[in-house]
């Protein structure tokens, strides 16, 4: 009835499929393994309402007033902090601005780099949130394979020369909706392949503070080495995602343009949410809190990836993540995951099946798997039903 009033950019925008989904698995028997929610463990309820009670008795009316486009100057110093100590960066604060969540900065930036059929570049499969927030400023998506152990760099060397793409958007770290993770080679082939490109490079990191297995944080791909370089961090998964709050990290001049774009979006992210963390992160200790998310988050993906080994077909292979909350299944040729998404759902188990990753997606036979909101003995229940799915189909 309305659609002759609807903008080009909204009808040619697929709306979320997972959203889609999550409302079939709203039947409380039906044991999810679609949603991404991070497990309410890893929101720090206790020392959160400490900093709640703190920030109204010190701050007053400014917790509740109108704020700056950049964010709160002492979250940005924080983030400033953090960034230099662990990655021997040298930013200060004109290097960050803070966003509502990740999801607007990928917003913010497709409004200040992308015109009409500009070429992306984008890992195959990609985070569905970033194909959908492009598509609204009519991206030209290319992908690039991924490989266990990060881009297929033949394939990238064949995009970037075909396509000479002017933005890269990866996501070198437990990635969604794999789970993978470049390794350290990879990513200085990565770099070595595009740093003489004309051509930013946008880095999304809300997964990366989680890697369970043991190892060394490997560093982004051209660290400290690229002004074009822009990395996205989020609280969304280390501390509260219902605060709505990330940041994008990038040379001033170009967080200055993001600021502009921010104004016309929503002024600024919330300040309330932005006092609280910036209180809660100055007064706890952040990585002993993440060390306890990722006892569970551990603990959780080993229960899934052992009962995919004992219950699943052999011919059915899945990604084994180091961190993170998605694993990622493929099933043989030719088999139909939504086909199995129906007899799945028959059997009250769900799951993500591979489409809305893809920009052509065409007989897929992938889907993902999150582990964090469910227990060991639920996921083994969960992991043997989609098992039973799977030989019926
Ligand atoms: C790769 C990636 N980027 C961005 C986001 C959005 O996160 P935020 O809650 O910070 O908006 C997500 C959320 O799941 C994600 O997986």
């Amino acid at each position: 009835m309305f659609e002759k009033y609807f903008s080009e950019r909204i009808k040619n925008t697929p709306s979320s499929f997972i959203r889609e989904i999550l409302k079939v698995t709203q039947d409380p028997e039906i044991i999810s393994f679609a949603g991404g929610l991070p497990n309410p463990i890893s929101f720090p309820q206790e020392a959160l309402k400490i900093s709640m009670n703190r920030i109204a008795d010190t701050y007053g009316a400014k917790i509740y007033q109108y704020s700056t486009t950049l964010g709160l100057d002492s979250l940005r110093q924080y983030i400033a902090d953090r960034y230099n100590r662990i990655w021997g960066m040298d930013i200060t604060i004109d290097n960050i601005i803070i966003t509502t969540g990740s999801q607007q900065a990928l917003d913010l930036i497709g409004k200040v780099f992308i015109n009409d059929g500009d070429k992306v570049m984008v890992e195959k499969p990609s985070y569905l949130g970033l194909l959908q927030a492009f598509c609204m400023y009519k991206a030209d998506f290319v992908q690039t394979k991924l490989n266990d152990d990060g881009l297929d760099i033949e394939d990238l060397k064949n995009t970037v020369k075909t396509y000479k793409p002017k933005a890269a958007y990866l996501i070198p770290n437990f990635q969604n909706p794999t789970g993978l993770t470049y390794t350290k080679e990879n990513r200085e082939k990565v770099f070595e392949v595009i740093k003489d490109e004309d051509m930013i490079l946008i880095q999304d990191d809300p997964y990366g503070e989680l890697r369970f297995e043991e190892g060394e944080r490997i560093p982004y791909i051209g660290l400290n080495k690229s002004e074009k370089n822009l990395y996205l961090g989020s609280f969304s998964k280390i501390v509260t995602p219902g605060m709505r709050l990330g940041y994008i990290i990038g040379n001033s001049e170009i967080i200055k343009m993001l600021e502009t774009a921010k104004q016309a979006s929503d002024l600024h992210s919330n300040i309330f949410g932005q006092y609280l963390i910036a209180d809660y992160l100055y007064n706890n200790d952040l990585d002993k809190h993440i060390e306890k998310i990722k006892t569970l988050y551990k603990k959780q993906a080993y229960t899934m990836v052992e009962a995919m080994e004992e219950f699943f077909p052999k011919d059915i292979k899945f990604t084994r993540p180091k961190g993170g909350m998605f694993t990622w299944v493929t099933l043989p040729e030719g088999m139909d995951v939504l086909k199995l998404f129906d007899k799945a759902i028959e059997k009250k188990v769900a799951f993500v099946p591979g489409h809305p990753f893809y920009v052509n997606p065409q007989k897929v036979n992938t889907l993902r798997l999150n582990y964090t909101n469910a227990d060991a003995a639920t996921i083994r229940t969960g992991i043997k039903r989609l098992a039973d799915s799977i030989k019926e189909i």
